[in-house]
């Protein structure tokens, strides 16, 4: 049998990996800006990471969610203190479509309503509703494809009121947009989306999946704009690379047996991994990191010629490039050994550990005057 091919690949394998520095299997060293796509929150393999997952395997590494595991309230409590919503509740799934899934879900159910309103550019993932909210045509399948969903313009503060009615169940946005190439939400639209939804009764979900955890330079975003969402949904930093997402959920809205469910969410290596994730964030005060080392790279890469744009809260940075970005992200990986992402047409994305330091800051700034210059 074969891969059915849906990956276009580098010929690359990464064998071993520490901290921001990953090998691949001939011994080659790159500087991995990307954390596998905004994953790799903590840095790869930490050693607390990997002593307490060891440990975790080895005492059990599963069980369903017919029983108590303690390492689910743990994490709720801790995500709780950590992000500064204690008074909401958690459900864990294990991945980020399937937050944004289930958030749309319990919207649904709270308010009895079918209508969803998402943004031009936004990216929510990729199975039934999350895709049905995702505004890429190609990526939706003719089942997926409903009338129930409407897209305004992201950071559009004109036509709100006419879009988000008394019929909208759900407004669901990203607080800083990734693959739509670091859009950041503006405090204004997004203070204005939350008062149409306190209008209407429309439930506002933050998808937090890749601004969220506390890459922003705070743990969500949307917290530089002082609004309380209705769901929070995260994934990706959540685990630190071990699959495990959440949805955040405000008091309003109530649990009952069943409503919810997942065979593999909140397992007891899942759990141990977000856990240790959330200590290291504060032991290493790595949001801080974020914030400094970001602001950091933000100001340097404002006077680096070929650059006609930069975007982006701490280290969730978009540098519009007048190259193609293609061209600069190849020669970054292939002459400078260094993995960044990327977005359209001119945009690179920095999506890095929230622990690299400056020196690691400095490195990246000067291979991409380099490869700019050629
Ligand atoms: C904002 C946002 N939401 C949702 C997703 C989907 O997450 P997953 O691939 O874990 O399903 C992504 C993935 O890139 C994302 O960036």
């Amino acid at each position: 049998m074969n891969l059915f091919n849906v990956y276009p690949l580098y010929d690359i394998e990464l064998v071993k990996a520490k901290g921001s520095t990953v090998w691949d299997k001939k011994g080659q060293e790159y500087l991995d800006l990307y954390g596998g796509h905004a994953v790799i929150s903590i840095g790869h393999s930490h050693p607390t990471y990997v002593k307490r997952m060891t440990e975790q395997l080895n005492n059990i590494g599963f069980y369903s969610n017919s029983i108590i595991i303690s390492g689910q309230q743990e994490l709720a409590e801790k995500l709780g203190r950590v992000s500064g919503y204690e008074d909401y509740t958690l459900f864990l799934t294990n991945s980020g479509a399937e937050s944004n899934e289930n958030a749309l879900k319990l919207a649904s159910f709270h308010t009895g309503r079918k209508k969803v309103v998402a943004f031009s550019k936004a990216f929510h993932g990729r199975t039934a509703g999350a895709v049905a909210v995702t505004d890429n045509p190609s990526i939706v399948a003719p089942i997926n494809d409903t009338s129930h969903v409407s897209f305004l313009p992201f950071n559009g503060l004109e036509g709100l009121e006419a879009g988000i009615t008394e019929e909208t169940a759900a407004v669901i946005v990203e607080g800083i947009q990734g693959v739509g190439g670091i859009q950041v939400a503006s405090d204004a639209f997004l203070q204005a989306l939350r008062k149409r939804c306190d209008e209407t009764g429309a439930q506002l979900i933050l998808d937090s999946v890749q601004c969220g955890y506390g890459r922003s330079g705070q743990f969500f975003s949307h917290q530089f704009a002082g609004i309380h969402p209705d769901m929070m949904t995260t994934a990706k930093g959540m685990g630190n690379g071990f699959p495990i997402g959440g949805v955040l959920i405000a008091p309003h809205i109530q649990a009952s047996y069943g409503l919810l469910g997942t065979t593999f969410g909140g397992n007891h290596l899942a759990c141990t991994a977000a856990n240790v994730v959330l200590d290291v964030i504060q032991e290493e005060k790595l949001i801080e990191n974020a914030s400094k080392v970001g602001d950091y790279i933000q100001k340097e890469l404002k006077g680096i010629n070929g650059i006609t744009e930069v975007r982006g809260r701490g280290l969730m940075i978009g540098i519009e490039v007048e190259q193609p970005v293609g061209t600069v992200r190849d020669a970054l990986l292939f002459k400078e050994h260094i993995f960044c992402g990327y977005s359209g047409k001119h945009t690179l994305r920095l999506l890095p550990s929230l622990a690299i330091d400056q020196k690691i800051a400095d490195q990246f700034l000067q291979s991409l005057k380099t490869v700019l210059a050629n």
